[in-house]
């Protein structure tokens, strides 16, 4: 990774440049957080947080929602580069006794095409939760192919390509503390 002084990045070959800051995703998080000790804090929700992307924002919505339920973590199959593959397959599923009879918090970084939730819900509830509230960072309208019943977004974005708090683009960037956007221009 290299950076430069208007504060685009460079990973791999392509630039990025900065879109949402540290301090707007921590206050948006603190926001989010506090809605969900709201909605759930009577019970002990169970954490389901989709690896690899939702790591960094579970991490923090965890603490931000004050709730002190388990955590547990799902990975599906994801991208190679920018586009999505649209075929998604369950690599790690969450343990059944966290999701059976509790509330279920899943936690997700980036609703794109909606193609990887429309996979997983169904298998999710199968496992008989007693209920899901779907809470993704980002959310991408534009780009999404089928319905999703999502909870709460924390941003509604264009159609570009993301990196940072998490997110990735081909294994570099997650460790950014903020969101930057694809800059084709550049
Ligand atoms: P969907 O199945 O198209 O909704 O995409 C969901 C997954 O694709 C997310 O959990 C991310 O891992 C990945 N993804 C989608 N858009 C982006 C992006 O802009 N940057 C990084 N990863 C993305």
């Amino acid at each position: 990774m290299s950076s430069q002084p208007s504060g685009r990045i460079r990973l791999h070959s392509l630039n990025f440049r900065p879109f949402l800051t540290e301090e707007n995703i921590q206050e948006r998080v603190r926001e989010l957080g506090n809605t969900l000790r709201e909605r759930l804090g009577e019970g002990n929700p169970s954490f389901v947080v989709m690896l690899k992307g939702a790591f960094v924002f579970a991490a923090d919505l965890v603490r931000a929602s004050g709730l002190g339920g388990e955590v547990c973590f799902v990975r599906t199959s994801s991208y190679a580069g920018t586009e999505s593959a649209g075929r998604v397959k369950l690599l790690v599923a969450p343990e059944p006794e966290l999701i059976r009879g509790h509330d279920v918090v899943l936690v997700e970084d980036i609703v794109d095409s909606g193609l990887t939730m429309q996979a997983f819900l169904p298998m999710l509830e199968a496992m008989e939760p007693s209920s899901i509230t779907l809470v993704t960072l980002l959310h991408k309208p534009e780009a999404q192919r089928v319905e999703v019943p999502i909870d709460l977004i924390g941003f509604s974005i264009p159609s570009k390509f993301v990196v940072g708090y998490g997110l990735d683009y081909d294994g570099l960037g997650r460790h950014l503390p903020a969101i930057y956007q694809l800059d084709e221009e550049y």
